[in-house]
């Protein structure tokens, strides 16, 4: 079968799509599939990266090449796609599936999943209005809120109503908040803030991402718990074993930085040590969660967890397309829980193709 490798893509998540696509790569079985890279550039367009199953798979990440040639997907197609290289009688292939690992906006939030669709190709994970919903912190939330699963209590801004650190402290009941833009991912241009200054400047850097943001409330200490859930072609949804998120104390939360800049960022512990009760609830939530939120094939869920009080489990958020870079948390879990990648490919690709 030849399947189609989306990277890259107009998000703040690029480069972090580049790093997960060459882990993709390597897990994808080449004695089965023949892979073809397709590099979506920072402005948007599709470009023919490879057709091979060589360049690029011993890589860390995985090169746009400039000067590729543009490809584009035919509507109604059954996944043909069409090679721009400028000769007046252009080449096409045809695609069996595609996996898009993309992560953010026009990739991860149902913009690249809609295009698919109409050119009918099969893909792995969520459909348009899984991943439209998962990408939406807001939405998200009042979904899962509205399902009667824990949140925790956040309230949404944007440029046309905005709100002022005091009311947003009134509302939500502490004065420590965190501040993120509804619509982005692996903490881009997230902040907390502690007094009215900060919040300006917490809002105003948001609004550098997305015209919607959400306040939250800061739970002191909580520990960040991780749970993978997959799909398989069956229909049956699996969570696997739990992670724990160690940030390095230097870090204060799981950022940017100590996610992907700084190799001592954050610890990752799998798995995570809680009680069996506590492990099976996270991991029934998890599934809940991504029933709720219509996704498919896959997603990582994340949880506070507050060990301060008994009823401290929230759910923070779900990724449709969670990172599967060397050091990305849905792929380690999964191996923790006997699946190899290149297993867990299989299984995915089992799924978006059946
Ligand atoms: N958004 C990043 C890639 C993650 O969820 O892992
Ligand atoms: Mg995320």
């Amino acid at each position: 079968k030849t399947i189609g490798l989306l990277f890259g893509g107009r998000s703040a998540e690029h480069e972090v799509s580049k790093l997960s696509a060459a882990n993709v790569f390597r897990a994808l079985n080449p004695e089965r599939y023949d892979i073809v890279l397709i590099g979506i550039g920072r402005d948007g367009r599709w470009l023919l990266c490879d057709t091979g199953n060589g360049a690029g798979r011993g890589a860390r990440s995985l090169a746009i090449p400039e000067g590729a040639p543009q490809v584009a997907l035919l509507p109604g197609g059954d996944g043909e796609m069409i090679v721009l290289d400028g000769k007046a009688s252009s080449r096409s292939l045809r695609l069996d599936a595609i996996v898009p690992v993309l992560h953010g906006p026009n990739g991860e939030d149902g913009t690249v999943q809609g295009l698919l669709q109409l050119a009918n190709v099969p893909y792995v994970g969520s459909g348009v209005m899984g991943s439209a919903a998962g990408m939406d912190k807001d939405i998200a939330k009042r979904l899962l809120r509205d399902s009667g699963i824990p949140v925790v209590p956040f309230l949404p801004l944007t440029t046309r109503n905005r709100m002022d650190y005091r009311a947003a402290v009134d509302v939500l009941g502490t004065t420590d908040l965190f501040i993120k833009p509804a619509n982005m991912g692996s903490s881009v241009g997230v902040s907390c803030a502690t007094s009215a200054d900060e919040f300006a400047r917490a809002c105003e850097h948001a609004f550098r991402y997305d015209g919607k943001l959400l306040v939250e409330r800061s739970i002191t200490g909580a520990r960040e718990i991780e749970c993978s859930v997959l799909e398989d072609a069956s229909g049956e949804v699996r969570a696997s074993p739990l992670g724990e998120i160690v940030p390095a104390s230097s870090h204060g939360f799981y950022s940017y930085d100590a996610k992907y800049i700084d190799a001592d960022g954050a610890l990752l512990r799998i798995p995570a040590e809680l009680s069996a009760g506590q492990v099976r609830k996270i991991q029934d939530l998890a599934i809940e969660t991504f029933k709720v939120l219509s996704c498919e094939g896959l997603a990582r869920v994340d949880f506070f967890v507050d060990p301060n009080r008994e009823e401290g489990l929230f759910v923070n958020e779900v990724n449709t397309l969670p990172g599967f870079t060397a050091i990305s948390m849905y792929p380690k879990l999964w191996e923790a829980g006997g699946l190899s990648q290149q297993e867990l490919m299989e299984v995915l690709l089992g799924h978006a193709i059946a």
